[in-house]
Order: C-alpha cells, then sequence, then structure tokens
C-alpha cells in the first residue's frame, strides 16, 4: 500500500499516515513557472495499491487539477488499484440542472476522475448522495456524523434540540440527534437568489432550550446565520452548530464571529483559511 498527496490538505494526509503508521509516499506536485502542475513520482508504484488524498477545497480548480494529474501518474507508473481519497468532493452542488443550459459539473467531475485514472474513490458526505451513482467504479461513502455527535454528546448538555436548517439537512441532522440525543426541529428555507439563503418558518420549539444546527457545509455561512437569528429570535438559550465541511467562503468567518453562535464544530476535511479569526471554530479529525 502506498499513499501519495496533492497540496490541498497537507495536515489531514499527515494525519490519516499517522494512524495508518505508513509514510507519505515521495513525489514532486508543485508548479510550472507558468501555473501548469507539476507531478513527478519519487518512487516506484508499479502493482502497488495506491491511494491519492487530495480534499477539492479552494482553490477548487487547482486542486482538481493536481488530483488529475497525480492519478495520471500514478496510472502511468502502472499501479495495481488506484484509489482517490476526497474528503470534500467539489461541485456537489450542482449535481443536477436547476434551469436550462446548465452542466452538471459534479458528474463531469466523475467523469474526469475515472479517465485520469481513479479505480475508486472514496469521500467523506457528498453532498447528493446521489453523486455516487455519477460513478461506474466503486465509491466508499463514508459519513461524519457520528464523530460530530460523538464530540457534541461529550459537552454534556441536558436539554437541547438538534436543528436541520432546511429540508436537505433533515436525515442528517435526525442521524445526529439519534447518536447525540435531544429532539428535532427543522427550518423551512429557500434560496431566492444563488448563495442567498432566506428562512421561512421553524418547526419545533426552541424557547429556553439549547440549539445545535447541523449541515453537511457551511459556504458563505448565509444558512447558518439566518438559522441562528432564527432560534435567537425564538427564545433559543445557547446556540451551537456542527457542519462537516467547512468551506467558509467569503466574509463567512467573520460573520460566524459576529452571530449569537457559540460554537461551530467542523471537521478537517478542509483546512481553515489561514490569517482569519478561528476562535469560535473547533477543528475534528476525520484521518
Ligand atoms: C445546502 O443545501 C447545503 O446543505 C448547505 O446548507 C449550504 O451549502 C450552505 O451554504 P451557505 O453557507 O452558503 O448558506
Amino acid at each position: 500500500l502506498q499513499i501519495f498527496a496533492g497540496n490541498s490538505n497537507p495536515r489531514l494526509a499527515q494525519a490519516i499516515v499517522g494512524v495508518l503508521e505508513t509514510p507519505l509516499g515521495r513525489a514532486e506536485v508543485s508548479s510550472w513557472s507558468d501555473g501548469e502542475t507539476r507531478v513527478r513520482l519519487e518512487e516506484n508504484v508499479r502493482g502497488s495499491d495506491v491511494f491519492v488524498i487530495q480534499s477539492l477545497c479552494t482553490p477548487v480548480n487547482q486542486n482538481i487539477m493536481e488530483l488529475l494529474i497525480i492519478l495520471d501518474a500514478v496510472k502511468r507508473a502502472s499501479a495495481a488499484r488506484i484509489t482517490a481519497v476526497i474528503p470534500y468532493y467539489a461541485y456537489a452542488r450542482q449535481e443536477k440542472k436547476t434551469a436550462g443550459r446548465e452542466p452538471i459539473s459534479a458528474k463531469l467531475l466523475a467523469n474526469l476522475l475515472t479517465t485520469a485514472g481513479a479505480d475508486r474513490v472514496l469521500t467523506i458526505d457528498l453532498h447528493a448522495p446521489a453523486i455516487e451513482g455519477f460513478f461506474d467504479i466503486p465509491v466508499d461513502h463514508l459519513r461524519a456524523t457520528p464523530i460530530l455527535a460523538a464530540h457534541f454528546r461529550r459537552l454534556g448538555l441536558t436539554d437541547f434540540v438538534v436543528v436541520s436548517p432546511d429540508a436537505g439537512a433533515v436525515v442528517r441532522a435526525d442521524e445526529f440527534r439519534r447518536r447525540a440525543g435531544g429532539s428535532l426541529a427543522i427550518i423551512s428555507k429557500k434560496r431566492p437568489g444563488p448563495e442567498v439563503a432566506e428562512v421561512l418558518e421553524m418547526v419545533g420549539d426552541v424557547a429556553g432550550r439549547d440549539a445545535v444546527i447541523v449541515d453537511d457545509i457551511i459556504a458563505t455561512g448565509g444558512t447558518l446565520l439566518q438559522a441562528a437569528e432564527l432560534l435567537r429570535e425564538r427564545g433559543a438559550r445557547r446556540i451551537f452548530a456542527a457542519a462537516v465541511h467547512g468551506v467558509f467562503a467569503g466574509q463567512a468567518l467573520e460573520r460566524i464571529q459576529a452571530s449569537p453562535i457559540e460554537k461551530v464544530f467542523v471537521t478537517d476535511t478542509i483546512p481553515l483559511p489561514e490569517g482569519m479569526c478561528t476562535d469560535k471554530v473547533e477543528v475534528l479529525t476525520v484521518a
């Protein structure tokens, strides 16, 4: 077994090889002066079972290209089997056409990964589980809810509500509730425009109780912050959030910092942006 990694999430790659007590494969993964990706494996992989770790976080297109080129290098070096380990699968929110003349980018990415050489994919909390079916190769679709829920349970809260911030998050929120306890509340959200979240109504009572909002992704933070505002209006006591992938795009971290949310739990599928205030964020490893 040999494990290589791109440059997107070196800390997670180190944590994984630490758990496995296997050294990370030696490879040069850098850029040519014109910005093209440059890859060379510095060890023999002929006949090996090779895993390539690369999270498809920001800079997303560059990280995708790095992964594709590493896969190509491993394939051309005659590995026996190649698994692309993709802790965060990008473009997963573009898994269907919502209007005419749009692409299905999540499917295109699946095609590219297979063409580049992946024999299997291992990923965590695909935004839309149906993306697994975009591949004609095996996909190990792991879930991080058990990690988030176990950590939350350790806080020892006794009276709390698990809040799904939209209809799409209900299954995940309910699994969290089954593992961590509490009762369930569901918010109805609409998106009047791209990257704009608007909360409509909530089913469930949070007055005088603690609340934890459970979602798969925090991107602009709009969904989370709208939900937190509603919870505060409805009298929630302490407000927490738990999400698998902390994308934290744009001003998300500043907005969270200024929000009524006490703590945000995310996993390390995506590294935290550097140079930002992350006081309210606690990172749990999926290694
Ligand atoms: C939506 O369907 C997802 O589950 C997340 O709620 C969403 O991607 C979060 O995006 P944002 O932080 O930009 O509201």
